[in-house]
């Protein structure tokens, strides 16, 4: 297996991407960038309000731009957000600038965690789930062909799935594939 100089957390809204990827990060040592985020600070403005003035199209476009910005680094955990294995170019990059891990959840789960949020746009329509299950539809194949990991993150707090997925990882760390600054 090629070493990769960063850990990707790529998964659906509510897998616990940015709560687990800061935990993995600080364990871990290596820095912590949320695309998400970073494409907020970008714009200046949040993820409803951009998705407001310039569409999905839009957000997509910023989205990829700061994850290809964030991938020219090392030494990091990136999480991305639930869209970002759309973009083919995306999916390209995240295999070439790291060791992908898919954080997953099923929809009742997703319920749970997000069924009541107001900062992600593409949840705010009358069903909820039926939204969900749609876009699992169509992006869990894509996580699937970018995971280099599947880690199951149903039922656990962003703590316990850390610590598993830390155990997890220390096959692939043996193995030189992941990043390392501390030993878990
Ligand atoms: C999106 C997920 C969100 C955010 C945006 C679009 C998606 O990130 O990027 O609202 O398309 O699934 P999280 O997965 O961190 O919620």
């Amino acid at each position: 297996m090629q070493s990769a100089p960063n850990l990707i957390l790529v998964g659906p809204m509510g897998a616990g991407k940015t709560s687990i990827g800061r935990r993995l990060a600080d364990r871990l040592g290596l820095h912590f960038v949320d695309v998400d985020q970073l494409v907020v600070e970008r714009a200046g403005a949040d993820i409803p309000t951009l998705f407001e003035h310039v569409g999905e199209a839009g957000f997509r476009e910023r989205e990829h731009a700061a994850l290809a910005s964030a991938l020219t680094g090392d030494g990091q955990v990136v999480s991305t957000g639930g869209g970002a294995v759309l973009g083919a170019e995306n999916r390209r990059l995240m295999r070439e600038r790291g060791f992908v891990v898919h954080l997953h959840v099923s929809v009742e789960g997703q319920l749970r965690r997000v069924g009541h949020d107001r900062n992600r746009p593409l949840l705010q329509r009358p069903d909820r789930e039926r939204t969900l299950r749609e876009l699992a539809a169509v992006r869990e194949p894509l996580y699937a062909e970018v995971a280099d990991l599947h880690h199951d993150t149903e039922g656990l707090s962003p703590g316990r799935a850390t610590t598993e997925l830390i155990e997890r990882l220390a096959v692939h760390w043996q193995r030189g594939a992941i990043p390392s600054a501390n030993t878990p």
